[in-house]
């Protein structure tokens, strides 16, 4: 059950991006709870995607899947095309689909890893934003879009070239298109999380010795649940937070703090 209750409007349209597992899962799982109709996009994992959607269909909510590369500009084309026939113009974004850090160091790295990871993490959110506006323009409307970041927009870690840029630049993106926006009155905030149980951290899903080793390093004492990420994804998301916008919400414990302590 969601801590609390949140409205949105009734012409309200959802995409969530990665929708098929982790932070774009409990989002799409949010927003339907709370009367969003909901496309959630799913890049490989389909009886999963179509699981979520059950679940929202058997509590009276509406959503549909679209399988979508959110890299490819053909197929955010596509994945609008289809929201917009289903449910109408789309007014709400999330750009929750990524792919982890590679781990390998820049000597090693090869260009194509460096563009993979870039295409899912930033140029993703990139085609989708572009093309909300776009919808958007048409509607005569205004919107709210939520990037999901990454406290490694700003803390580097060594391995983590490909994803570090990629964060950082979708931090960038995420101002400048505020700033762009807001005399439209579309609004766009990101969220930086820390280590959240979700897929991306299955090494320590499967090993609880490891969980608690990282879990010891995050002032709370826990890493963070997908479903508290998306209540704050659904806050930013709402009326309610109308005049929030260009910021980004970090949720990680105060992990974040813990820069240059201990030495
Ligand atoms: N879990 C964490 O600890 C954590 C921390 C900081 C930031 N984040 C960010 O949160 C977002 C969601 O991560 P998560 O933890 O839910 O991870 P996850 O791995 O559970 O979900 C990410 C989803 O994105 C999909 N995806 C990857 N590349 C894609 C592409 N090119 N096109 C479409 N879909 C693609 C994957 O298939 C997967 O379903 C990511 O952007 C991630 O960087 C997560």
């Amino acid at each position: 059950m969601p801590k609390f209750d949140i409205s949105f409007c009734d012409q309200s349209v959802a995409i969530v991006t990665g929708g098929e597992s982790g932070i774009g899962k409990a989002t799409a799982l949010r927003l339907a709870q709370a009367g969003v109709p909901v496309v959630m996009t799913f890049y490989a994992d389909k009886a999963t995607a179509d699981a979520v959607v059950a679940t929202i269909l058997q509590a009276g909510g509406k959503a549909i899947t679209a399988q979508t590369d959110v890299g490819q500009e053909a197929q955010i084309e596509a994945l609008f095309a289809r929201a917009e026939e289903h449910f109408g113009p789309v007014d709400l974004l999330v750009n929750s689909a990524g792919l982890n850090m590679s781990g390998v160091m820049i000597q090693d790295m090869e260009l194509a890893q460096f563009d993979r990871l870039l295409r899912a993490d930033l140029y993703g959110p990139f085609l989708t934003c572009r093309r909300l506006v776009r919808g958007l323009d048409k509607a005569g409307r205004g919107g709210r879009i939520v990037n999901i970041s990454s406290i490694h927009e700003r803390a580097p870690r060594a391995g983590g070239v490909d994803y570090d840029a990629a964060k950082g630049g979708l931090a960038q993106l995420t101002a400048t298109l505020a700033l762009e926006l807001a005399p439209r009155r579309i609004a766009v905030n990101g969220v930086a999380p820390g280590m959240i149980l979700t897929p991306m951290n299955q090494g320590a899903l499967d090993n609880p010795q490891a969980l608690r080793a990282k879990e010891a390093a995050i002032p709370w004492g826990r890493a963070g649940t997908p479903e508290e990420v998306a209540d704050l994804i659904a806050f930013l998301l709402s009326p309610a937070a109308d005049y929030i916008t260009g910021t980004t919400v970090i949720i990680d414990g105060a992990l974040s703090l813990t820069v240059a302590q201990g030495a």
